[in-house]
């Protein structure tokens, strides 16, 4: 059993989510109380080709443990050759897989929820790369199915627990539906009661009272939170203290959540990015806009932030939002 779940734990993960889920956003999150943390996706063909970039996408800290990468890919020898790698350099907790990813990218390379349409494919893969890390846990993310004709979520998460996988999460969504329309609960619900490995529930999870109900509504070990934390990373907070305490706690103040986004704008900043030419923000505007959008008057000043390139510009727009929707 993976620690995080010894002992009834229930930890929250933090949805691995590309071009947002960078090492500082994930200290971020755990500060805030996320329990459990994985990389965004990386090819594993690429990290055999030791492309530099990718190895600053799997970058985390010691603070972030426990901290899983997650790989793509479809060829099997090739995912365990890139799980291999990144267990001798990074020593993570454990490297997830993922077949789930909707991208048509991926999907062109036979990767990610297209593996969902060859089951057979997708034990072989995980079985390499269970058996090209015996001292490192393997954990799966999948998706229900490709579409409602074909939902197959019971069906891989037997084939993943029986080649050796310790956990699975499961995106109630199929291919077709992207990001949009209900998750299905129901079956995650199904497969959870089946497994004997832990399932990790995840689809538009929003609040702590969303939490509390799908603990108390299914066995899930665990749940993991997605966009909600993009633009809410203080969600982690307050669900850590509603299922300590059962109630919802205040949520932060407008100035409190801007002297957060300031000071992980500075913590980007000091790290190497590539992105980062001559000091320049533009690269973390979709990061800005994402964690504004649940703000009073985001709109208004969703425009300005499209702007911004300096630190300064970040915090005179702070200072006037702050200046015209806190009510102190
Ligand atoms: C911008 C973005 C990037 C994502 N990147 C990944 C990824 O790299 N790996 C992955 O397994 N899922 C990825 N996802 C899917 C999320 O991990 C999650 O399964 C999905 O957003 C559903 O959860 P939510 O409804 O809480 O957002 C991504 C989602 C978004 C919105």
């Amino acid at each position: 059993m993976l620690p995080w779940f010894e002992n009834g734990k229930f930890p929250l993960y933090l949805a691995p989510m590309a071009r947002f889920t960078d090492i500082v956003f994930r200290q971020m999150c755990k500060e805030q109380g996320a329990d459990v943390m994985v990389t965004e996706f990386v090819q594993a063909d690429a990290l055999n080709r030791d492309d530099p970039k990718l190895w600053e996408t799997v970058d985390f800290t010691e603070e972030q443990r426990p901290m899983g990468v997650q790989i793509f890919g479809s060829n099997p020898e090739s995912m365990g050759r890139a799980a291999r790698l990144l267990t001798d350099r990074l020593r993570p907790d454990f490297i997830d897989i993922n077949f789930g990813c909707p991208a048509d990218r991926v999907i062109c390379m036979d990767a990610g929820s297209s593996m969902l349409r060859n089951p057979k494919k997708l034990g072989q893969v995980t079985s390499a790369v269970v058996n090209a890390v015996p001292e490192t846990p393997v954990t799966v993310k999948i998706r229900t199915g490709w579409d409602d004709d074909t939902i197959v979520a019971k069906e891989v998460g037997h084939i993943v627990e029986g080649e050796g996988a310790q956990a699975l999460a499961i995106h109630g969504r199929t291919k077709l539906q992207g990001y949009s329309g209900e998750a299905n609960w129901p079956i995650i619900a199904e497969v959870a009661e089946e497994l004997t490995i832990p399932v990790i529930g995840n689809g538009n999870i929003r609040s702590a009272e969303d939490v509390l109900r799908i603990r108390e509504q299914t066995q899930c070990a665990g749940l993991m939170i997605g966009r909600a934390a993009l633009g809410y990373p203080w969600i982690f907070r307050e669900i850590k203290h509603t299922l300590e305490h059962g109630v919802v706690p205040p949520p932060p103040t407008i100035p409190e959540r801007w002297e957060n986004i300031i000071d992980y704008t500075r913590r980007l900043m000091a790290r190497p990015f590539r992105e980062q030419k001559h000091g320049d923000l533009r690269w973390m505007r979709p990061k800005f806009i994402a964690l504004t959008k649940s703000m009073t008057g985001s709109r208004k000043i969703r425009g300005a932030l499209g702007t911004v390139h300096q630190i300064e510009d970040l915090e005179r727009i702070a200072k006037e939002h702050i200046e015209q929707y806190h009510c102190s």
